[in-house]
């Protein structure tokens, strides 16, 4: 493991060179997300023209610090950055944070070069430039600039962009999606995305990494480390900049090269690799993963109320390459008991609509209690003689009462506001749930598709 990138997430040290007196100066956000965040090591601002800020002793230069420092965080205008990181090298720091903009992005690609090479003699490792800072949970470290309190979890977030992702992490919070770690990699000048998957790849705390990339610097390592990484956790990545005008927009945004779109797409599925073309289609994935078992073989069986919603979920299934082939025998027998003579018993099986609450999550229950069952899709269309909030409460006690959840539930509910609230007491209990049949059926097909590939990689591995 990398002395620097350890340094980068698990300090036991932290100084904030450029803290602020003022609030609304980067600076000062920054110190105090350190202190709100709860980082428990010492933590020291560095500024010559204060003495005291948000309570801790200031010091003029880093040099003056009297303990050990890990971890600098740099927050004065890119042109001192140099000087900084010789300071920095003076006190042993290992790892740097640099938040300064105005390197490579603008064309200034000397300073960028004369930072890593003070940065390579000191041996520090060097996160940026042009970054919002870094998220650890399990570090208690919030050394960005973004909101104060994410939620801790399992979902670790890599971005290139610095506004999408403070954007972003805001999001998390809204939609309760809980973060173990949200990095902010800007123009990549020594720290990559392979750096970092080699550390969160180990990470006990990530059960699944989401990247958002612009252009990656060495391929070549990036999809060597990918593979490995792959066989142990789900790699999500949006690539941007797949059109002509998006990667001149990535260009001038990070300094990267955003390459051949087919490329990087083989790339990604030879390395098992995930790509998500959109944002919502990379969190609800990232959700779906964080919450759930691997699939590891068995039927995956829909289980629905609304005939529409079944077909459309097919649709979205087939199309990502999953096959829907009848339910057990055993399953068939089991609901025939209490459905309606009118319900078709296929795949999907349609309870109808005149089916209750209690009917809905019944048949739910027994599928996923089916031994030849290996995923459930729960399809949910509001009706007057169903109540949202009761499903979802009852299909959580009821997984409860099972011993959790030993293979993929996904469920969708659409309707009014009463299945919004549904949704979250779903979500919260950590069975993922969706507004909309295809944006579920994306997340159980890809679910599937992974557990698929881990299972082939591994038997390719043992024969
Ligand atoms: N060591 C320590 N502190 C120093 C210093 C030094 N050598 N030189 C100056 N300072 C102090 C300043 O006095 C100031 O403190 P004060 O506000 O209490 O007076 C503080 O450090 C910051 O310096 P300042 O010159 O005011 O810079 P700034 O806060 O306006 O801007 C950056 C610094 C890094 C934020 C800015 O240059 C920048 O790059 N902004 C863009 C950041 C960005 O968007 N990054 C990408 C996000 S995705």
């Amino acid at each position: 493991m990398d002395e620097g990138v350890k340094a980068l997430f698990e300090p036991r040290s932290v100084a904030v060179v450029g803290a602020s007196r003022h609030p609304g100066k980067i600076g000062y956000e920054i110190l105090n997300n350190l202190i709100e965040y709860g980082f428990p090591g010492k933590i020291y601002p560095i500024n010559p023209k204060a003495e005291e800020i948000l309570g801790l002793k200031v010091y003029p230069r880093l040099s003056e610090v009297p303990g050990t420092v890990d971890l600098v965080v740099v927050s004065v205008p890119a042109r001192i950055v140099p000087d900084v990181i010789d300071e920095a090298g003076k006190v042993g720091a290992k790892a740097a944070v640099v938040i300064a903009s105005g390197f490579k992005e603008v064309g200034n690609e000397e300073l960028e070069e004369e930072l890593v090479k003070r940065a390579r003699k000191h041996g520090i490792r060097v996160l940026g430039p042009n970054v919002f800072g870094i998220v650890y949970a399990p570090s208690r470290l919030n050394a960005s600039f973004g909101p104060t309190h994410v939620i801790p979890g399992s979902v670790a977030f890599i971005t290139q962009s610095g506004a999408l992702g403070i954007a972003l992490m805001g999001m998390t919070i809204v939609e309760r999606i809980g973060v173990s770690a949200i990095i902010s990699i800007g123009n990549k000048a020594d720290i990559d995305d392979a750096d970092l998957l080699e550390y969160l790849g180990e990470d006990p705390r990530t059960r699944v990494i989401l990247i958002y990339m612009e252009g990656v610097r060495d391929g070549r390592r990036f999809m060597e480390v990918a593979k490995e990484v792959t066989k142990k956790k789900p790699v999500i990545v949006i690539k941007a900049g797949k059109t002509e005008a998006g990667a001149r927009a990535v260009a001038s945004h990070t300094g990267s090269l955003a390459g051949n779109v087919k490329i990087y797409s083989t790339a990604f599925r030879q390395a098992g690799v995930i790509e998500a073309m959109t944002v919502e289609e990379a969190f609800d994935w990232a959700r779906a993963f964080s919450y759930l078992p691997r699939y590891e073989d068995g039927k995956l069986v829909l289980v629905t109320n609304g005939g529409g919603a079944g077909v459309l979920s097919t649709d979205m299934l087939v199309s990502r390459g999953v096959r829907l082939s009848p339910p057990p025998k055993s399953l068939v027998e089991k609901v025939r008991e209490y459905l309606p003579s009118f319900a078709s018993l296929g795949n999907p099986i349609d309870v109808t609509g005149q089916i209750s609450s209690e009917g809905f999550v019944r048949a739910v229950m027994d599928a996923l209690n089916n031994d030849e069952v290996g995923a459930v899709l729960a399809i949910y269309c509001q009706t007057a003689v169903t109540d949202p909030m009761l499903i979802a409460s009852k299909l959580v006690e009821s997984v409860d009462l099972s011993g959790g959840l030993r293979k993929p539930l996904i469920v969708t509910m659409i309707g009014g506001e009463e299945t919004y609230w549904a949704i979250q007491r779903l979500n919260k209990a950590r069975i993922p749930a969706y507004p909309m049949p295809e944006r579920a059926a994306a997340a159980m097909a890809t679910v599937i598709n992974y557990g698929r590939y881990v299972s082939r990689v591994r038997n390719l591995r043992n024969g």
